[in-house]
């Protein structure tokens, strides 16, 4: 049996906890958290205590964290989007292989900081692009870089976030304010960016972006609605975001529900509601302080003239992105919710079904494929991680330069862009 790759988890919230911590308890052969670095005490003891992590162990803050010696040779960064860059400079430093979420800064400069930091000290820092070992967009890479579908023209991607997952994250929650997390293209779709940079290459060469804050916002309500859900809203019936209802739902539907773990650890309807009546998540969705975009459209041009449209939208009745790609010789139609790529052969006119591996855990098998990609990469198994940090900068930048392209309403020069930020590390 081989020997488990021992790591420290800096923030054991949804994405610390939930998945990095469910992964080492499914495959303790594998992962094996051995400490754990969570100021809410709730938290770090819940972690502490399924992963038999002892006292002097569980740290408040990664700053403490960073000023010990090693305490194995990984570390598990799932703190929250802010937090990213000082917390990982310092553990790079530190002598920690870090795993990180993204997005992995949320300034331009920050991202290419910490890509030189690590290329520096010549560790390991992967960032959470989950999708890339998801088999479905495993599959539309090999068919576009494949050639079977032709010269690419264009391609139409859209992230169809569904309502309810939009109005906790991004209205109520943690990515709803600019200031406090980032720009919407930045918090949400580099997963999109990355994926296109990834089958396209780091070669966008222009970018423009259109999108509004447009209905949740005080402006759409009377005065009869009260701040929160639980002080009685007349509309409770009608109104599709009543927090009750959307929380005992996904409750009901799955008690392990991202959403409801982020506002409670009490899974159950009294620790459900307990936590609507005092918390952020119970407020009135047209009464919060969000101020980021609830639409976003970016239109990308590559070098190879290939045109693509992102769009990011968060009134779907499903979650999961929608991709048309226009390739010379076939036209590919893939559903992430359905699971399903079919490829439509202009000549012959045959549809085919890519056959598709069965996704193990969450994002479609990507959050288990990124894990086993690191510690492939520790073990000496594997030359690297797939979403390096050099490999993830490029999204990222272009994430920025849309947000600066949409609020200026100007159409930005990727060239111009990188060179402005001496972004030569690229080269
Ligand atoms: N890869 C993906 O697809 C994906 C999906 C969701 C979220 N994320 C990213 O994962 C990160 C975490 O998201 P989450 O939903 O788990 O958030 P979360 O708020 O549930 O977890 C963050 C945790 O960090 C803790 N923390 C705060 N200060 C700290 C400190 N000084 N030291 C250590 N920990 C500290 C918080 O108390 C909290 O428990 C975010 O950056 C988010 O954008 C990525």
């Amino acid at each position: 049996m081989p020997v488990p790759v021992e790591a420290v988890l800096v923030g054991a919230g949804n994405r610390g906890g939930r998945i990095y911590g469910g992964f080492a308890l499914a495959n303790p052969g594998e992962l094996r958290i051995v400490g754990v670095v969570e100021p809410d005490e709730a938290r770090r003891e819940r972690v502490a205590e399924m992963h038999g992590i002892a006292a002097d162990r569980q740290l408040r803050s990664w700053e403490e964290l960073a000023s010990r010696p090693l305490l194995a040779e990984a570390a598990i960064n799932a703190t929250q989007d802010r937090m990213h860059a000082a917390s990982t400079r310092a553990l790079l430093e530190q002598g920690y292989q870090v795993l990180l979420e993204k997005p992995m800064a949320t300034t331009p400069q920050a991202c290419l900081d910490l890509v030189q930091a690590a290329e520096r000290h010549g560790r390991v820092l992967q960032i959470s692009h989950v999708l890339r070992y998801a088999p479905f967009f495993r599959a539309l890479y090999d068919l576009l870089r494949g050639g079977s579908i032709g010269d690419v023209v264009s391609i139409d991607w859209r992230e169809n976030l569904v309502y309810w997952h939009y109005a906790h994250s991004f209205v109520r929650g943690n990515w709803s304010n600019t200031a406090r997390s980032g720009p919407m293209l930045l918090t949400k779709c580099c997963h999109d960016l990355d994926l296109l940079v990834w089958m396209l290459g780091p070669t966008c060469e222009r970018i423009a972006s259109s999108g509004t804050q447009r209905h949740f916002t005080s402006t759409v309500v009377g005065p009869e609605v009260p701040p929160r859900c639980t002080d009685g809203c007349p509309h409770a019936e009608t109104c599709l975001y009543y927090a009750p209802r959307l929380y005992l739902d996904r409750l009901a539907e799955n008690s392990n529900s991202f959403a409801v773990s982020a506002i409670t650890l009490d899974a159950t309807s009294d620790g459900v509601m307990r936590a609507l009546t005092e918390g952020p998540y119970g407020r009135c969705v047209y009464r919060c302080d969000n101020d980021v975009v609830d639409h976003q459209v970016a239109l990308l041009q590559f070098r190879g003239g290939q045109a693509v449209s992102l769009t990011m939208q968060g009134t779907s009745h499903v979650e999961g992105r929608t991709v048309r790609i226009d390739g010379m010789r076939s036209t590919v139609l893939a559903n992430e919710s359905r699971n399903e790529i079919v490829v439509l052969d202009h000549r012959s006119g045959i549809q085919r079904k890519v056959e598709l591996a069965r996704p193990r855990g969450g994002h479609g098998g990507g959050d288990w494929g990124l894990i086993q990609a690191f510690i492939g990469a520790l073990r000496g198994d594997r030359p690297d991680v797939l979403t390096s940090g050099r490999e993830s900068v490029e999204s990222h930048l272009l994430a920025f330069a849309a947000e600066e392209a949409r609020v200026s309403g100007t159409t930005v020069d990727m060239a111009a862009y990188r060179q402005r930020l001496g972004a030569q590390i690229l080269a």
